[in-house]
């Protein structure tokens, strides 16, 4: 069975949605520990709410910059851990080489657009301002770049006439919490 280590800043509504095809019996995998920069996030509270091993990742003192020794500390806790696959979900910092170069091809990332399209943040608003006709969500592994990694598996999302960033983030998102436990049960079945 998969290990995951779920790694996020946010509201963590994809780590629950990953527990949840875990629970469901619909992804044969664990989570073994979900980290996040921020103490008091909800992916942390989801964490403790369903008794998932959780820890906060020191970053101080940087508040946006994931220093070398921040992903040293964060590769000591993946692998204290045992994980075979980490898993960012809403993760705010860019992940570098000590990181990436600890778990080669084992990193994935879950991103708001139909990649290359709209990289970067508030993916969703510049689909918007662009007047597409479709976005969308894509899981994709993780490289030095942002947004930039091999795709995985991508959901297409279409805008509708009346879309605000809002509504159309929320359609976004629960495309996205049918993709990744979709996308972790496809690399999983090659590793
Ligand atoms: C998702 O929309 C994801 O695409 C982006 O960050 C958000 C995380 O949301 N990378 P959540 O914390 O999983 O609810």
């Amino acid at each position: 069975m998969i290990r995951l280590g779920i790694i996020g800043s946010g509201t963590g509504s994809n780590m629950w949605a990953i527990h949840q095809a875990i629970t469901s019996g619909q992804l044969d995998a664990q989570i073994v520990t979900v980290l996040s920069d921020q103490p008091r996030s909800g992916i942390l509270e989801k964490a403790r709410s369903a008794d998932l091993p959780h820890a906060v990742i020191d970053c101080a003192p940087f508040k946006q910059k994931f220093s070398p020794e921040a992903q040293l500390r964060t590769v000591q806790l993946l692998q204290d851990a045992d994980v075979d696959l980490i898993c960012l979900a809403g993760f705010m910092r860019i992940v570098g080489h000590p990181l990436l170069d600890a778990f080669p091809k084992r990193i994935l990332n879950i991103h708001p657009s139909l990649l290359p399209a709209y990289p970067g943040l508030a993916a969703w608003e510049q689909a918007i301002s662009d007047g597409a006709e479709k976005s969308g969500c894509t899981v994709h592994y993780v490289d030095s770049g942002i947004d930039t990694g091999g795709i995985i598996l991508q959901k297409e999302v279409a805008l509708r006439p009346n879309d605000t960033a809002e509504t159309l983030h929320a359609r976004i998102q629960a495309a996205e919490h049918i993709a990744y436990p979709e996308a972790i049960a496809l690399v999983a079945s090659h590793l």
